[in-house]
């Protein structure tokens, strides 16, 4: 794939998007910069960016497979990838199976407690605020999407998770909840962003390891392993547990 990387549009904390010379695509640049508790903890997983832009990649074309639009359109190198523009909703959807970080603290659950029907939570996208949690009426209130938007996304995110779920279990990992964020290109909507560590948990199917940004939010140790092993296990299709 031939496209020109064209000028910085926005640099993020994980990730830098910019132009390319056709009108409706941009590349995601993947870095290796990874923030805590909104950019209070800061720090390097070497490796990273690749790791969340190729399984990032396998993902999404996994998810094209089963009738999910994604902004996905190609890969252009180990650090690249080459997305449809979208407009993002300012919302994050987060699906959960498992019990885990902020919803153990709002019920007292312990962690690694199953949920038996997947869940799904709505966050306003603001830094400035720190990503509250919101329901579907702040959603109208503050005009972030259409209520049909949010049906759909809220379906979507379901129908992802119901792919995703069994896809990463066959490869050895428990896919405990993930955050997605959705935008619009034309009269469309579309999954966007990453899915990857960072935006994932996953627990070795087996052993209950973290394998995530976890250990990275929590100083556990073998952050960048626990990335490379992931790596192996969904880009590469090695299995294991
Ligand atoms: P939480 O339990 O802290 O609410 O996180 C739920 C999921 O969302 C988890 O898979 C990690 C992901 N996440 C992000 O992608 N970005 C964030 O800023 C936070 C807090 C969580
Ligand atoms: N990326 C988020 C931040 O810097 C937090 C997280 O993933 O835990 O706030």
């Amino acid at each position: 794939m031939d496209v020109e990387r064209r000028d910085k549009l926005y640099e993020g904390k994980a990730k830098i998007v910019y132009a390319t010379e056709r009108r409706d695509a941009v590349i995601q640049y993947f870095k290796d910069d990874a923030t805590a508790f909104n950019a209070l903890k800061k720090g390097t997983i070497v490796g990273k960016g690749v790791v969340n832009n190729r399984m990032s990649a396998t993902l999404f074309e996994r998810l094209a497979k089963a009738r999910v639009p994604t902004h996905y359109l190609g890969t252009l190198s180990d650090r690249e990838m080459l997305c449809r523009r979208l407009d993002i909703i300012k919302i994050e959807t987060i699906v959960r199976n498992v019990v885990a970080g902020s919803l153990a603290k709002r019920t007292g659950l312990e962690e690694g407690t199953p949920i038996r029907q997947p869940i799904v939570e709505l966050y306003y996208k603001s830094d400035a605020l720190g990503d509250p949690m919101i329901n579907d009426d702040h959603v109208r209130m503050l005009r972030l999407g259409t209520p049909a938007e949010l049906a759909w996304m809220k379906r979507m995110a379901l129908r992802i998770n119901g792919v995703l779920r069994p896809h990463l279990r066959r490869r050895g990992l428990l896919l405990v909840d993930c955050k997605l964020e959705f935008g619009r290109a034309g009269r469309k909507l579309y999954l966007g962003d990453e899915i990857s560590p960072d935006t994932c948990r996953l627990w070795d199917a087996g052993t209950g390891e973290k394998l995530d940004k976890d250990r990275f939010r929590r100083d556990l140790g073998g952050v960048e392993e626990a990335y490379q092993e992931v790596y192996r296990r969904v880009v590469l299709g090695e299995r294991r547990a």
